[in-house]
């Protein structure tokens, strides 16, 4: 069957009876939980806004060696009052939403006792950051319901960027981030050039909530799209206020920490400079942003300019077409956050520096790998079914899907055959685009940046050049994280 006579199959159906494609996910059962009915959502108005935007909770470090970064890290229920018709239990780091911020510099070592007070298995992973496999929360490394363990890496000089942390359990993913397990990590250089700017996290994740604050369960639409909920939040606040630096000039670090939200930023009346991605600063400021694709998963550093006119704006989320399926209406624009840039400047903030690093091309590949996104759909037994998956196959713990030398540079081409989008990712390292193919038109990359996640269109190719470091295994998957815990999913080993 076509996508249309499928789509068309769909029309007018609630759903309910659309079930993606986990009954066929061979090994993804163990996890898989019934699909809901959809439930009467909280309205908008419920979750009020317009309170100044706070910082970001520190976790604290309570080694007192320099160099050392030692805490503990907690997984566990928490009970908060977000709406008037009743509380919202959430899963959390440390009883935060989002998690503490782990705020640590280049070479130090980090050393987390995680406990795990949650009902379920989880793990830890730190996404983006470059760390031995065994320290990086894989599903093979599951902390019981009241276990804990001692995760513990080092940061090789040159790491400085912007990273995040959650769950990566197996089949569990997606339910233990919507439900609130999610936070952010930087690693600060040690010599940083756009140091003195007024920093600002701005970390947005998504939330639905049902009628009576409860955490709504997945429905048909949302593990065939991926969630989003009603509300879109900035750190844990629902449409706040930055109170902008007097300066006029702010670095703001983005983290889409969404299960499968799009964010395309804009920000009209401010003017954005891109200065950093996933793994940190770019080797020179990209002027003239007009707008900002970030997809799920992926963080930026931008500098943000208030011109001399001040007054407010507001950071709104356009929509994005990204080819959702099914019986969904279309997006509307998300207001995100307001910016109060206070009253005209005489004066703006003088140039930022020509060049903030230096990104070493990676060198001639020496191996090649070749993912391939497709998705498979069906009617089985009168059943909708949506499946998504990497070089025509599920997720299997069991299987090894590639093999690559540590140290070696790879060519990956990454090929999206679906006709929705989906970003890819890659743990433990950090890739760079050298270009993308699409109606076989081929684009260079524009410039040189680290990334641990990219978009990949339906019908595009990407071509990244990767190395691993570490020996053991790797997961690469989609970050729409409803794809990734159906399986949309595979195995590096790295020998
Ligand atoms: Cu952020 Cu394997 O994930
Ligand atoms: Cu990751
Ligand atoms: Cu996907």
């Amino acid at each position: 069957m076509n996508r249309r006579d499928f789509l068309a199959s769909l029309g007018g159906l609630s759903l309910l009876g659309l079930a993606p494609g986990r009954a066929q996910a061979g090994t993804m059962h163990a996890m898989a939980h019934a699909v809901a009915a959809p439930v009467e959502l909280a309205p908008l108005d419920a979750l009020p806004g317009g309170a100044p935007l706070g910082a970001l909770t520190r976790l604290a470090n309570t080694s007192g060696q320099p160099g050392l970064f030692r805490a503990t890290l907690r997984a566990a229920p928490v009970n908060m009052p977000l709406i008037a018709a009743g509380q919202t239990e959430f899963w959390a780091y440390n009883d935060g939403l989002p998690g503490p911020l782990i705020e640590v510099s280049e070479g130090d070592t980090v050393e987390i006792l995680f406990e795990n007070r949650l009902p379920r298995a989880t793990t830890v992973h730190w996404h983006g950051l470059p760390i031995p496999p065994e320290q990086d929360g894989n599903p093979q490394d599951p902390v019981p319901p009241g276990g804990q363990r001692r995760y513990r890496f080092t940061l090789p000089v040159g790491s400085a960027g912007t990273y995040w942390y959650h769950p990566h359990p197996h089949g569990d993913t997606p339910e233990q981030v919507y439900r609130g397990l999610a936070g952010p990590f930087v690693v600060r250089a040690k010599a940083d050039p756009l140091a003195g700017i007024a920093e600002r996290h701005v970390l947005i994740s998504d939330l639905k909530l049902a009628r009576d604050g409860s955490i709504a369960p997945n429905d048909a639409n949302d593990e065939m799209n991926g969630r989003e909920g009603q509300f879109v939040l900035v750190n844990g606040q629902h449409r706040p206020v930055i109170v902008f630096d007097a300066a006029g000039r702010e670095r703001w670090r983005v983290w889409n920490a969404t299960s499968a939200r799009y964010l395309q930023l804009t920000l009209p009346g401010a003017t954005l400079t891109l200065v950093g991605t996933d793994g940190g600063l770019l080797e020179k400021p990209q002027a003239g942003l007009g707008e900002l694709l970030l997809a799920p998963g992926q963080r930026v550093e931008l500098i943000v300019d208030a011109g001399t006119a001040g007054g407010m704006a507001e950071l709104v989320a356009a929509p994005y077409a990204r080819g959702k399926m099914g019986d969904v209406a279309p997006d509307q624009p998300v207001r995100l956050l307001s910016v109060d840039f206070g009253s005209p400047r005489a004066t703006v903030p003088a140039p930022l520096p020509a060049t903030l690093a230096r990104i070493d091309a990676l060198g001639k590949p020496r191996a090649g790998k070749r993912v391939v996104f497709s998705e498979r759909m069906s009617m089985a037994g009168g059943q909708h079914s949506m499946t998504f998956l990497i070089n025509g196959r599920l997720f299997d713990m069991k299987r090894i899907d590639f093999v690559s030398r540590a140290g070696q540079v790879e060519l990956w081409e990454i090929a999206n055959e679906a006709d929705m989008d989906h970003p890819f990712h890659i743990h433990g390292t950090q890739f760079q685009v050298v270009e993308r193919v699409q109606d076989g038109k081929t684009v260079k990359a524009p410039y040189r940046a680290w990334h641990d996640t990219i978009n990949v269109k339906p019908g595009e190719t990407v071509r990244i050049k990767l190395v691993q470091h570490f020996k053991g295994i790797r997961m690469f998957h989609c970050h729409i994280l409803e794809h990734e815990g159906a399986g949309m999913m595979g195995q590096l080993r790295v020998v």
